[in-house]
């Protein structure tokens, strides 16, 4: 009899003590994955002052990779009214919107980079800003392929109905 109770009240503790084995190890995850969740690859900062440090002049490097992202990013967001060229012959405008005037035009050839940058991201006139859609990063592409534009000169790029789109 007392060895019936002695095995019983074992089980008993055993089952307790794996019962509280259990939770520990389950809290214990729980803590290591909330104190080790790592940062996403590509992830943007935000926040007032991380924008503010992206965007101050002179911005990322200017290499062909960049100058191919912002090629690709210009055709994206902004052909449908500067038009491939820089012309303002986009799409959009044959359609009614305002023209924008020529990047090629004189006053326009003197914008800076960072002024080109402020554009994209303030807007101007009746031109929409882009600041929700184009990273700050990408507007800095996008601001040296406008430059590159002007650099070729409005000879030797393409009109907006003979370039692929
Ligand atoms: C919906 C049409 C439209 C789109 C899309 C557009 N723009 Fe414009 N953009 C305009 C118009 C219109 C103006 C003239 C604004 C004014 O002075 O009223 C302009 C003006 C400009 C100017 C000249 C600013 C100056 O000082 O005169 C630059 C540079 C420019 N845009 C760059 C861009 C870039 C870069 C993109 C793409 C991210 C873009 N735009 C997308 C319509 C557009």
């Amino acid at each position: 009899m007392r060895v019936a109770a002695a095995i019983v009240s074992f089980l008993l503790l055993a089952a307790c003590d794996t019962g509280t084995e259990q939770r520990d190890a389950v809290a214990s995850t729980r803590t290591v994955q909330r104190g080790y969740e790592p940062v996403p690859p590509g992830t943007v900062p935000r926040g007032a002052s991380a924008q503010a440090a992206a965007l101050a002049p002179p911005g990322p490097e200017r290499t062909p990779a960049l100058l191919a992202r912002g090629e690709e990013r210009f055709r994206a967001f902004c052909t449908p009214c500067h038009g491939v060229s820089g012309r303002g012959d986009g799409p959009v405008v044959s359609r009614g919107f305002a023209p924008p005037p020529s990047y090629h035009d004189e006053r326009v050839r003197a914008l800076a980079p960072e002024q080109i940058v402020q554009v994209i991201t303030q807007g101007k006139g009746r031109m929409f800003p882009y600041d929700d859609r184009v990273l700050p990063e990408d507007r800095w592409a996008i601001a040296h392929h406008v430059k590159e534009l002007q650099a070729r000169g409005v000879a030797d790029t393409p009109r907006q109905g003979s370039a692929t789109p």
